[in-house]
């Protein structure tokens, strides 16, 4: 496969193409609309692997609803989730009575959200949910339950739709494993 987009790089195979994708963000928005019923909706994207997967979603849910985002910054320096996570962009918006639901790109270990939930939660959102289009469902760190799944994903290294490698790739408008 020659993507001018991968500069060279070899993909090992196309693992969502752009036509599921689109589906199934259609079938989590119309789950999403479902759930809430009433009441303020913010839809709180993690930067930067969920720009992408956020922008499709929001459109495919229809009620009221805000955006805002969040930056996690994690202490350490290594490649595996630390989970020494700081905000490095805390929204400016109130979470306070709100249904706050958070958007992630992909689940591994879970560290990561477990950490952002708890700062979160502090805030005394109304509720607050997990979104994530992936889910590697590799790790016990989670104790928080996602409540939507885009689709469980492959332990293999994903790229494509907002999910980087050393910050490239994430223009992909497909997912694909790098070889
Ligand atoms: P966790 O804390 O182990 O759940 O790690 C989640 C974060 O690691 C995600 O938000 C991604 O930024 C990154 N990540 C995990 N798996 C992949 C992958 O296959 N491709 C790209 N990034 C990934
Ligand atoms: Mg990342």
């Amino acid at each position: 496969m020659t993507d001018p987009r991968l500069g060279g790089r070899q993909l090992r195979r196309v693992v969502f193409d752009q036509q599921a994708i689109a589906r199934r963000v259609e079938g989590l928005g119309a789950e999403i609309t479902a759930s809430y019923p009433s009441g303020d909706l913010l839809v709180l994207g993690l930067l930067k692997g969920s720009f992408v997967f956020l922008a499709d979603l929001v459109r495919a849910i229809a009620r009221p609803l805000e955006v805002d985002f969040v930056v996690a910054a994690s202490y350490g320096s290594g490649k595996t989730s630390s989970g020494s996570v700081r905000l490095a962009y805390d929204p400016a918006t109130l979470l306070e009575g709100k249904h706050v639901l958070l958007v992630e790109d992909i689940v591994d270990s879970g560290l990561t959200l477990a950490t952002i939930v708890q700062l979160l939660s502090a805030r005394r959102p109304r509720s607050l949910e997990i979104c994530t289009f992936l889910h590697k469902r590799a790790g016990e760190q989670l104790r928080y339950p996602v409540r939507f799944v885009g689709f469980d994903a492959p332990n293999e290294f994903l790229v494509g739709y907002g999910l980087d490698h050393a910050e490239n790739f994430r223009h992909l408008p497909y997912i694909a494993s790098l070889q």
